[in-house]
């Protein structure tokens, strides 16, 4: 019974049905197996959708039209060891949101992972009407006849960084100008990290407000603690979490140093097309894991980290590499093509959203 129900589940996209009708045979309970830890699978019935069919994907990620010559980078799905995930089933979700509003916060990590969910999404009902509008710092794509919006709110510290007399201050105690577009959300999922090391003409503040001191630099990692702190003292004080369910992305990790795959000639990704088999990537997780899950670690209120980072080290082969922005920009090992790795992080945000126990209530 429990191999009929786990091999339907790999080709069925009603199995999510099954899931919510059958009882879970053991080892199947993907919220209580972690789904972050396991392998890459070739998969030929990957990737979840075509992204020519995607109109409004943006050009950084589109790597296949860019002209990326390689697609077995879009064939594989992410296996946890322990447990299968449910295949995304995206009219299924949209049933399930109907008449709620998601939000992505952050960084162009988040504007990646917004896409691919918009993508997954649409092409499960391409010819459903919706609406792609930009207010402000907000992208709201609306899929009208379910009346859910699925928002980006680009903010790259999640903390202010507010224009004063003597310059952009950023302020790591202070998240009051998100906040007010976080209100009335249904799902949040958070992310900030890339931006904390960035230094000289990118570097958009010229000081850091911290406590009562305004300094004109510190300590990065101190510094991104600080902030998430102050991020994680908002969520403890305003989300109700039988109303909203709250998400961090987890930290996206980088390709540009080959030694920390064992393929020390590599200077980054641009020869890469295949991932790394098995479970361990040699380099190690970088440093800003540690803090990000020290900081959650004392949060009064749930938070569901989605723990990506160690899944999407092994996939040295889905940057857009130079089939990305291109031009002077040149060799992007940062973010991910589009379909590609996203869309995992997505399936796993699905995983969680469809559990029982994570069901919104009105
Ligand atoms: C989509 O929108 C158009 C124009 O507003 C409308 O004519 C059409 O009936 C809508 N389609 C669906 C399936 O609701
Ligand atoms: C790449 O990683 C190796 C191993 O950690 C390290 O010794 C080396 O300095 C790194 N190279 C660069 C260019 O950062």
């Amino acid at each position: 019974m429990g191999m009929l129900v786990q091999s339907s589940l790999l080709h069925f996209s009603s199995a999510v049905l099954i899931l919510l009708l059958l009882p879970m045979p053991n080892g199947m309970a993907s919220g209580e197996c972690d789904v972050f830890t396991g392998t890459w699978v070739h998969d030929q019935s990957y990737p979840l959708y075509d992204p020519a069919k995607c109109p409004f994907l943006q050009h950084e990620f589109t790597c296949q039209k860019n002209g990326r010559p390689d697609l077995i980078y879009t064939h594989y799905r992410w296996q946890p060891l322990a447990c299968n995930l449910p295949r995304f089933n995206g009219r299924f979700l949209l049933e399930r949101l109907r008449g709620k509003r998601i939000m992505f916060v952050g960084d162009s990590l988040s504007l990646n992972q917004w896409q691919s969910l918009t993508c997954m999404l649409h092409s499960a009902v391409p010819t459903s009407n919706y609406s792609l509008t930009r207010v402000g710092d907000v992208s709201i794509f609306s899929f009208t006849e379910y009346g859910v919006k699925v928002m980006l709110h680009r903010s790259v510290y999640l903390v202010d960084v507010v224009r004063e007399t003597i310059g952009r201050v950023l302020k790591l105690d202070s998240v009051e100008g998100g906040a007010k577009l976080w209100k009335n959300v249904d799902v949040l999922i958070f992310n900030t990290w890339h931006w904390w090391s960035r230094r000289g003409p990118t570097q958009p503040w010229d000081y850091i407000e911290v406590g009562h001191q305004i300094i004109k630099d510190m300590d990065r990692m101190k510094a991104f603690q600080r902030a998430l702190t102050t991020w994680a003292g908002w969520v403890d004080a305003n989300i109700d979490p039988t109303k909203v369910k709250v998400f961090f992305q987890g930290i996206s990790p980088s390709h540009y140093n080959g030694s920390l795959w064992n393929e020390p000639s590599a200077k980054s990704c641009m020869q890469e097309r295949t991932p790394l088999s098995g479970s361990r990537y040699p380099g190690g997780l970088p440093a800003a894991v540690a803090v990000l899950k020290v900081v959650l670690s004392k949060m009064k209120k749930p938070v569901t980290l989605l723990d990506i980072t160690a899944l999407s080290l092994l996939r040295k082969d889905a940057h857009p590499s130079i089939y990305g922005l291109g031009g002077s920009t040149g060799n992007d090992c940062s973010h991910w093509c589009l379909a590609g790795v996203p869309d995992t992080w997505n399936q796993l945000l699905y995983n969680f959203l469809i559990q029982r126990k994570n069901m919104i209530h009105n």
